[in-house]
């Protein structure tokens, strides 16, 4: 739809129907937003369900994205990330560092940090590549597969158990949970009721609690070299994380590390299935364009839509007043695609250099896995490109019924078949 025949009331970002438009009409929806409504105001409706609250002020702007992000003493994360509020009852399990505000987060973060060393990441860099090859081993000779439930699902999430140490006859397990936990209004992952699907994610976020309570009390009986070890051990000024923040932080990382990848590395096929060019062009030299691609991958897709924040007081943003507790949403979806910010933002350029996404956010709760995930995109796309050489989408890809997380569920694909390698 061009931007001109657009009028707000036409944007109904709190439909499902608009998180299920293709991609084209969402961006061209968002530009008209940054164009003449750049921060609009909007009622909640589906996507707030089952406790639809007041309303929500929906931030397009990649300049007003960012003021909010770097000022969290007027923009709070500790209300909740998504549009509907943590609901307190639930803090056990949802209430990890990532809604938080100081002094509390960087308190978490600080201990939490001291796991994810470059010691752990680069034990874990071995792990990733190791992971790749045993993903496409188990497709190769078939020919053709589902991209997602058989390689982009299943890779991120054992590199996540691996690094926790998860035994291996526990992965479909947590695998399940996260599925719930991050399913949304998609009724393929949950039960239909909303109020049952609300209560199962609550469900599968306290399973999750009591499997990282068991690791735990062994990695206190008798210390292992994993992660899970490093974060009951991690200490700063003589202080431990506590029962309940190691719980929620392993809901927020089987959660964060597993679905934002998943569709980062679906999306960057899908991308370039769509735009072949630019898919020789990075086959040509993998090394010389990994870089650029990958942030292209994460700007041109934005995994993550948005986050929320909530002003602390009065306050304006852009030309905006806003009121005390007022929710923000900062579309990150849009931002990336700011033309203030990026030359030809609706083309995929995966020689980009000049590219100051905000697919990983910005400020104190930037990404904490941002290094993981872009390790694990490089490393998974070079072994599509190196066994996979004409992997191909071979019909419409299935979307994920959400607007929090831009997700693939199904995209079946095709290849010639090649051997199993050790
Ligand atoms: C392409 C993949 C990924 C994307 C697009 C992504 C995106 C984001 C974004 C936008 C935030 C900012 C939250 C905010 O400002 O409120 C964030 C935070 C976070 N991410 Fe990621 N993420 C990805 C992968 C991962 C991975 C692999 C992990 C862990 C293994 C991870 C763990 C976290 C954690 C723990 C936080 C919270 C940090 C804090 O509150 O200080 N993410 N991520």
């Amino acid at each position: 739809m061009p931007h001109s025949s657009y009028a707000l009331d036409d944007i109904r970002l709190s439909d499902w129907d608009f998180w299920l438009k293709p991609h084209e009409e969402r961006a061209a929806a968002f530009a008209f937003l940054r164009k003449h409504h750049p921060i609009a105001f909007f009622e909640e409706g589906e996507t707030s369900m089952p406790v639809a609250g007041p309303g929500y002020w929906a931030v397009t702007r990649h300049a007003d994205v960012l003021q909010a992000s770097l000022n969290p003493q007027i923009f709070s994360s500790a209300q909740g990330i998504i549009v509907t509020d943590t609901p307190p009852d639930t803090r056990d399990v949802f209430g990890s560092m990532i809604v938080m505000d100081d002094p509390r987060h960087k308190r978490l973060r600080g201990l939490v940090s001291q796991a994810f060393t470059p010691r752990h990441l680069r034990k874990v860099s071995a792990e990733v590549q190791l992971t790749a090859r045993r993903v496409v081993n188990a497709v190769i000779e078939r020919g053709s597969c589902d991209f997602v439930s058989d390689i982009a699902a299943p890779f991120p999430i054992q590199i996540i158990c691996d690094m926790l140490g998860i035994p291996a006859s526990q992965h479909d397990f947590v695998f399940e949970r996260t599925n719930i936990l991050l399913g949304g209004a998609d009724p393929e992952y949950g039960v239909t009721d909303l109020m049952e699907r609300y209560m199962a994610s609550i469900q599968a976020a306290r399973d999750l609690f009591q499997l990282m309570d068991e690791m735990r009390q062994e990695r206190l009986r008798q210390p292992t070299d994993d992660l899970t070890s490093a974060l009951v051990y991690a200490e700063l000024d003589g202080d431990r994380l506590t029962v309940e923040e190691l719980g929620s932080f392993f809901v927020l990382l089987t959660a964060a590390g597993n679905e934002t990848t998943r569709n980062a590395i679906a999306h960057g096929v899908r991308l370039l299935d769509e735009h072949p060019e630019q898919r020789r062009l990075w086959q040509s030299d993998f090394a010389a364009y990994a870089k650029t691609a990958i942030e292209e991958i994460v700007r041109y897709a934005s995994p993550v839509v948005y986050m929320r924040r909530t002003a602390l007081c009065d306050t304006e943003l852009g030309d905006q007043q806003l009121r005390e507790g007022e929710k923000v949403l900062m579309f990150y979806t849009s931002a990336n695609r700011d033309e203030a910010v990026f030359d030809d933002p609706d083309t995929f350029d995966i020689s980009r250099t000049k590219n100051d996404h905000v697919g990983f956010g910005a400020g104190p709760h930037f990404c904490l896995g941002a290094n993981l995930a872009r390790r694990e995109m490089e490393v998974m796309f070079r072994e599509l490109f190196e066994r996979l050489p004409d992997l191909h989408v071979t019909g419409e890809p299935e979307r994920l019924k959400h607007s929090f997380i831009n997700g693939i569920k199904h995209m079946p694909c095709a290849f010639t078949p090649g051997p199993v390698v050790a």
